[in-house]
């Protein structure tokens, strides 16, 4: 089944629904998302998104937090950038129904977190996220020219490649028509063609066995560009939030966002005792890679799998009114946060690598565009900054969708490209092979390349993947697609990309920390 229009979305996040919203005043849009169209790492935000609001804030305080954190390795272009044209992008949400809160004099209440020297986050109480989602789907469900089809899964994306053409790797060499598309309802797979497709299909949090990400993080886009041999990179810098509540079998990890540290709650160690100055002179709100770190180092001390997160001292009734959601969960646990230490570990949490994008988004692959989690735009270099993914998401989406207005109009879709071919093609005899793998690549990534690694890990760990993505390939050709085997196959080629960045990469830097390279003039 064949069906064209404009432009074509993959992922329904803040990228993915700011750049359909856009475009849509220009052509048809239709938005293909996996699960739910509220099923995304966008609704799981907690602490809110950066922009600079009132002095003594400045924008240049903003970019040089955003420098120090990416530890030499951002684009000082796409700072500036991104950084100038937040206030816009943030005016721009207020316009589309989205609620910040605000204090009783009328302005905004602006939250401070790890790495940043001001208050300077957009918050709508401790579930910024879910509100952003909120006004945006409903703006989105309205719109006359955008087409949802939930429940679909965007397999591969379409190019020459298709039409049995052979084209070299040379940036916009490769063209994209759209993609190939599961609807999961009902087992049929979709030919979705586009003049324009935009990757917003968010991060990688399932390559590991721990994570705060819902289970649709598998890094699908990214795994898609690769095999279109367009250009990924930074994929060593994965970013482990430090302070996951500690509770075995809940998966995904439930987030306490860093604001409560930025409202002053304090990590402890099992004997009750401060840690993160022995550190860090910024204690509990040192950038996050610092802190992930330290708890990680504190835990191999004692031999636990937790360390506290201390809230007693804070008065009841603001923790309540600044943390509801928060409260609540750890209530449901039996932690009462006023009365007793919440128990947090590290959990992944955010790629800051990914699909290579310019200034305007636009990717290795022409007419294919990134943005989100699953680009890598230059702003967060080796570690990102708290609050600043949303930011990146909305100012990415918005000059992709200004870029993809201007030219796709000159584009035509080429006559004959072929439904899918899945002849041959049987239900594979045992899901256990599917499930099993995935476990084994989650428990490889999180033993082997994830807050500390080293040189014979990041080996070990490249021997074990390389197996089962023999074994997945082989599964794959000869069996009929479903979700699971889609998603096994990206983690697994998302995990061999992680592995390999990290293994050239011959230095300690920001998130990536190999102790066969000690980093210099640091204390973890
Ligand atoms: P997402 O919001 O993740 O959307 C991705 C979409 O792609 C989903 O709809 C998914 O279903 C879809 N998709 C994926 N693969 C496919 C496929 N193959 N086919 C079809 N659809 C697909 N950042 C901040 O700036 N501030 C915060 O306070 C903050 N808190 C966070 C708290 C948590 C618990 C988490 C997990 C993340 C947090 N982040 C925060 C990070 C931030 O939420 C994300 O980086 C950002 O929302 C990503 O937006 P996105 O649009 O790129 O992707
Ligand atoms: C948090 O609320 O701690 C998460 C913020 C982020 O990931 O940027």
């Amino acid at each position: 089944m064949e069906e064209k229009f404009d432009f074509l979305v993959i992922g329904s996040g803040l990228a993915g629904l700011s750049f359909a919203l856009k475009v849509a005043e220009k052509g048809k849009v239709c938005i293909v998302t996996k699960s739910k169209i509220t099923e995304t790492n966008t609704s799981y935000a907690q602490g809110g998104i950066a922009s600079v609001t009132y002095e003594p804030d400045s924008f240049e305080k903003h970019i040089q937090d955003t420098l120090i954190c990416g530890d030499g390795l951002c684009n000082p272009q796409v700072v500036r950038m991104v950084v100038e044209e937040a206030p816009q992008r943030i005016r721009e949400l207020i316009d589309w129904g989205v609620k910040f809160d605000t204090t009783e004099d009328g302005h905004f209440d602006l939250a401070r977190e790890g790495g940043h020297s001001e208050n300077r986050i957009l918050h709508y109480k401790d579930i910024t996220g879910a509100e952003i989602q909120r006004a945006l789907s409903k703006k989105v469900s309205e719109h006359p020219n955008i087409t949802v089809y939930e429940n679909h899964f965007a397999i591969d994306i379409i190019t020459q490649h298709h039409l049995g053409v052979l084209v070299k790797r040379y940036y916009n060499n490769i063209e994209c028509y759209g993609a190939y598309v599961l609807d999961c309802d009902h087992g049929n797979i979709k030919t979705i063609l586009a003049k324009v497709t935009l990757m917003a299909t968010g991060g990688i949090g399932n390559v590991y066995h721990t994570t705060t990400n819902p289970p649709t993080a598998t890094g699908d886009g990214i795994a898609m560009v690769y095999r279109a041999k367009g250009i990924v990179e930074d994929m060593e810098f994965v970013q482990f939030h430090p302070t996951a509540l500690y509770n075995p079998g809940e998966r995904p990890s439930f987030l306490i966002t860093e604001a409560l540290r930025g409202f002053g709650a304090i990590l402890r160690n099992q004997n009750g005792e401060e840690f993160m100055h022995k550190y860090d002179p910024r204690g509990s709100l040192a950038p996050r890679d610092i802190v992930a770190r330290a708890i990680d180092t504190e835990m191999k001390h004692s031999g636990h799998d937790y360390v506290f997160l201390d809230a007693r001292h804070i008065d009841k009734k603001a923790l309540f009114e600044h943390f509801p959601n928060i409260y609540q969960k750890c209530l449901s646990i039996g932690i009462d946060m006023s009365k007793d230490m919440i128990p947090v570990a590290p959990a992944a949490h955010y790629l800051c690598g990914g699909i290579k994008v310019d200034i305007n988004g636009r990717s290795w692959i022409n007419r294919l565009y990134a943005a989100g989690e699953t680009a890598c735009t230059g702003l967060h270099g080796a570690n990102r900054l708290a609050s600043n993914s949303l930011l990146e998401a909305a100012v990415f989406a918005h000059r992709a969708a200004i870029d993809a207005i201007a030219h796709f109009y000159e584009y035509q879709i080429p006559n004959g490209i072929p439904a899918w071919n899945d002849e041959g093609t049987s239900n594979p005899e045992e899901m256990i092979l599917i499930t099993q793998s995935m476990k084994e690549t989650q428990q490889i990534m999180s033993s082997y390349v994830a807050i500390v690694r080293s040189n014979l890990r990041l080996q070990r760990a490249a021997q074990r993947i390389n197996l089962i993505y023999e074994e997945t390939e082989e599964l794959y050709k000869r069996s009929k697609i479903s979700r699971i085997l889609c998603e096994l196959r990206n983690l697994v080629e998302v995990s061999y990309l992680i592995i390999k960045s990290a293994q050239q990469r011959k230095q300690s830097i920001g998130l990536h920390y190999n102790v066969d390279y000690p980093p210099k003039n640091k204390t973890t």
